[in-house]
C-alpha cells in the first residue's frame, strides 16, 4: 500500500498580539492520519466552528506553516515555501474547493476565464483547442459543459451550478486528492445532495479521494469512508464513519450527534443542546488524554 497523503503530528498555534497581552491559540493538535493511493475514500472532518477544520485543510494545501510535525504527500514535504515549478507540481495533485463559490469568483470575470487561466497554467499550453477540450472535459465531469458555461457571468448562475464549475476548475489537472472544506454550506439546501453525489461520483468514477470538511453529519454519514472528529483543535475520535456515527462514544462526538436537530437555522455549525451533554463535552477538553485503538477499529481520545 503506498501512502497518498501523510499527516503525522501536526499542530499550529497561532500567536498574536504585541508584547503586552500575547495571546495564542492551538488550532490543531497533534493530528494524525493518512490516505492510502490505491483506495480513493471521502474522508470527513468534523468538528463545530473554531474547531480546526480550516486551519487543517490550509496545512495540508501547503497555504500555512504547521507549527510542529510533518505532512507528507506522495512520500514528500509538502512545502509552502517551494520554488514556483514545485509548487505547480504539488497543485496539480491536491486542489481545493472552497465554501463560498460567489467569493472563489470575480463577478465581473466571466467563469471560462477562471477554467481558461487554471488550464493555460496546468497543461503549459497556449493552444485554444487543446485548452477549450480541457475545460470541456472538467465541465463535464460534474454536469455542465462548455457550451452551457460559455459567456456567462457568476451571479448567472446559481450557487450549485457555480460551485461545480468550482469543482470542475479545480479537476482541470486531474487531481488524486481534492479539498473541498465546506462546500455546500453556501449552497441552497435544495442542490446540496446533487453536490454531495457528485464528490461521491468523483470517488467512485474518477477514483478521486476527498477530503470533506464539514459540520454536517447527515451529509458525513451518507457519503464519508472515514472520519475524524475534532473538538477545539483535537481529533477526539477517527475511524469508520458508519462505526463512528452509528455509535459515537466520545462526549463530544455524541454531542454532536444529538445536536443534529438542533443546529441553528443558519448553519452556523454552533451547538446548543442537552447541557448535561454539553459539561461532558467540555470537561473533555481539559482532561484529553491519548487516542486509543478500540477493538472495533476506531480511535478514541480518552480522559486523562
Ligand atoms: N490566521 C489566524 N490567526 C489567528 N487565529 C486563527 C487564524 N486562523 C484560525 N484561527 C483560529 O484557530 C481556530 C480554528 O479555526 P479554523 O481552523 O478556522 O476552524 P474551523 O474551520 O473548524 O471553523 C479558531 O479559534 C480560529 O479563531
Ligand atoms: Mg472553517
Amino acid at each position: 500500500m503506498t501512502t497518498l497523503l501523510d499527516v503525522q503530528n501536526v499542530s499550529k498555534r497561532f500567536t498574536m498580539g504585541g508584547i503586552f497581552g500575547r495571546k495564542t491559540i492551538d488550532a490543531v493538535m497533534d493530528a494524525s492520519f493518512s490516505l492510502s493511493s490505491e483506495n480513493p475514500e471521502i474522508f470527513t472532518i468534523i468538528g463545530e466552528s473554531g474547531s480546526g477544520k480550516t486551519t487543517l485543510a490550509r496545512m495540508i494545501l501547503g497555504l500555512e506553516d504547521p507549527t510542529e510535525g510533518d505532512i507528507l504527500f506522495r512520500g514528500e514535504q509538502v512545502d509552502r515555501h517551494a520554488g514556483r515549478a514545485e509548487r505547480l507540481k504539488f497543485m496539480s495533485h491536491v486542489q481545493p474547493v472552497f465554501q463560498n463559490p460567489f467569493e472563489a469568483f470575480n463577478p465581473l470575470k466571466q467563469i471560462e476565464r477562471y477554467l481558461e487561466s487554471t488550464a493555460r497554467r496546468f497543461l503549459d499550453t497556449s493552444d485554444k483547442a487543446a485548452i477549450d477540450k480541457a475545460m470541456d472535459d472538467s465541465l463535464q465531469k460534474v454536469g455542465l459543459s462548455l457550451k452551457e458555461v460559455r459567456g456567462r457571468f457568476p451571479h448567472e448562475m446559481s450557487g450549485g451550478q457555480l460551485q461545480r464549475c468550482a469543482i470542475a476548475r479545480a479537476l482541470i489537472p486531474n487531481p488524486p486528492l481534492l479539498i473541498a472544506d465546506e462546500p455546500v454550506s453556501m449552497v441552497d439546501a435544495s442542490l446540496r445532495m446533487s453536490i454531495v453525489n457528485l464528490l461521491k461520483s468523483l470517488r467512485d468514477d474518477l477514483k478521486v479521494s476527498v477530503i470533506y470538511i464539514t459540520h454536517d453529519l447527515a451529509t458525513a454519514y451518507y457519503i464519508s469512508n472515514r472520519i475524524i472528529i475534532m473538538q477545539r483543535g483535537r481529533i477526539v475520535e477517527m475511524g469508520d464513519a458508519r462505526t463512528v456515527l452509528e455509535n459515537p462514544e466520545h462526549a463530544y462526538s455524541r454531542l454532536l450527534k444529538a445536536s443534529v436537530l438542533s443546529t441553528d437555522d443558519a448553519g452556523a455549525g454552533k451547538l446548543g443542546t442537552d447541557p448535561t451533554m454539553l459539561d461532558q463535552a467540555n470537561n473533555s477538553v481539559g482532561r484529553a488524554g491519548e487516542l486509543v485503538a478500540r477493538p472495533d477499529g476506531r480511535h478514541v481520545r480518552v480522559y486523562a
